[in-house]
């Protein structure tokens, strides 16, 4: 059976699936029977999400769940989390609790400027290409006049254009470094369409430059796109408490859980290792939310996990201290993030997050998605450093194992409750539910 197909794109939907039964499938029909489970009865919902990308055969889900109590800056949210991982909201919310009881999250926004590069070859006089730059300069932000006249009206732009000099790395090679502002936009399109045009009218000017030679007048843009390292559009979250307020459970003094924190913070800023899977926990929380809220995840992963090296070492995103008997514990990330365009008008879910966020501005967004990266952080050394995290992991999993397992709704009732005092393993859950049905 050949494997590969010409056009596939152009074959209806039902075409799409007989082929990949047919091929990859053996005809089973259980194949089109679980892709068939997951569309959704609502025709024009459907074609909604056929549309979203190309070659859509099916819907893949995700639990869409929500950890309420965040108080942030004395404003009470749920924050809705779209998340495969058992334990995530479960975190999230029992940190939100703890936090609520101790004067919430404090959080502030203090930057929100995004990148874009074009990446060009010129191969000539340095001095004339940085004059050359300094005179097209005002026409680079003309021409993008129609791009930029909405976002201007709202206080947004372009903020900057710069000539880089690269060519220590690759001869010949120079940017066009520029910065924006886009508001509540994520502002991928925006930030792409500018830099575009100045690719346009930087090689258009370039042909007329008469100190040019006529090889200098042949510059070769190689490339024209945002950049998802944002380092200078970064939110801060904060908790603090009295060390005293930090009862953390009957085995361990405020005192030693406080240190032993500060310790697996500590650990994480110096051990990669380490690091990122600390990190790691972070993102489980960011991640949550930003999908939800129909943002771009692995743009945010990227620039995140880029920001944890900027020293050279990869680092811990989140930092804690005591001080003058105060502990306080806080994360500084790059955060893109838009609450207009892209999903946020289309897809009814998103909208029904923003809504349930109280329709928050980008700034607002950014700030609620630190919280979540924090507090999941929280939760994530809490359990480290001192129950250890299988306890209430493979609690949380428990879940699946008996799903796994086909349990009944009674059997599922019975053995939760078996488990609240006996330690969940993957072999003592098939155990027990033996037991059970014997
Ligand atoms: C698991 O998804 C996340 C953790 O490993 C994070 C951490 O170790 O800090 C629990």
């Amino acid at each position: 059976m050949r494997k590969t197909i010409k056009g596939f794109s152009k074959l209806s939907k039902q075409e799409k699936i007989d082929w990949l039964v047919m091929t990859y499938f053996n005809n089973n029909e259980s194949a089109q029977t679980i892709l068939e489970q997951y569309w959704n009865a609502d025709k024009k919902l459907q074609q909604l999400h056929d549309e979203f990308i190309e070659n859509t055969i099916t819907n893949y889900y995700l639990p869409f769940g929500v950890a309420p109590n965040f108080l942030i800056n004395n404003k009470v949210y749920a924050i809705p989390m779209a998340i495969e991982e058992s334990s995530v909201v479960a975190a999230a919310s029992k940190a939100a609790k703890f936090w609520y009881d101790r004067g919430g999250f404090k959080t502030s926004v203090l930057s929100t400027e995004k990148i874009g590069q074009v990446h060009f070859m010129f191969h000539g006089d340095h001095n004339k290409l940085e004059r050359f730059f300094e005179q097209i300069k005002p026409t680079l932000l003309s021409d993008t006049q129609s791009i930029t006249k909405n976002m201007e009206k709202r206080g947004g732009g372009i903020l900057n254009v710069e000539l880089r000099n690269k060519t220590e790395h690759i001869d010949g090679y120079f940017q066009l470094h520029a910065t924006f502002e886009t508001l509540d936009a994520m502002g991928a399109n925006f930030i792409n369409s500018c830099l575009e045009q100045f690719a346009d009218t930087l090689k258009r000017e370039a042909l007329s430059f008469t100190s040019f030679s006529e090889e200098e007048r042949q510059i070769e843009v190689v490339m024209s796109i945002l950049s998802n390292y944002v380092p200078n559009c970064i939110v801060r979250a904060e908790v603090s408490c009295r060390v005293d307020e930090l009862t953390e459970n009957a085995n361990i003094s405020a005192d030693e859980f406080a240190n032993k924190f500060i310790q697996a913070v500590a650990i994480a800023e110096v051990e990669p290792y380490r690091a990122v899977t600390h990190n790691k926990g972070i993102m489980n929380g960011i991640d949550a939310v930003v999908l939800a809220t129909g943002n771009d995840f692995r743009a945010v992963e990227a620039g995140v996990h880029a920001y944890a090296s900027r020293s050279g070492k990869y680092r811990s995103l989140t930092h804690a201290k005591i001080e003058n008997g105060i502990f306080s514990f806080w994360i500084e990330i790059p955060l893109a993030l838009g609450t207009v365009g892209g999903l946020t008008k289309l897809h009814p879910l998103v909208k029904l997050a923003l809504e349930m966020l109280d329709e928050p501005s980008a700034k607002e967004l950014m700030q609620i998605v630190a919280v979540a990266g924090l507090a999941q952080n929280f939760a994530a050394l809490r359990s480290l450093t001192t129950t250890g995290i299988q306890e209430g992991h493979m609690k949380m999993h428990l879940m699946n194992i008996l799903n796994q397992f086909g349990a009944s709704n009674d059997e599922k009732t019975k053995l939760i409750d078996h488990f609240k005092t006996n330690t969940v393993s993957h072999s003592a859950v098939v155990e027990a539910l033996e037991n059970l049905r014997n």
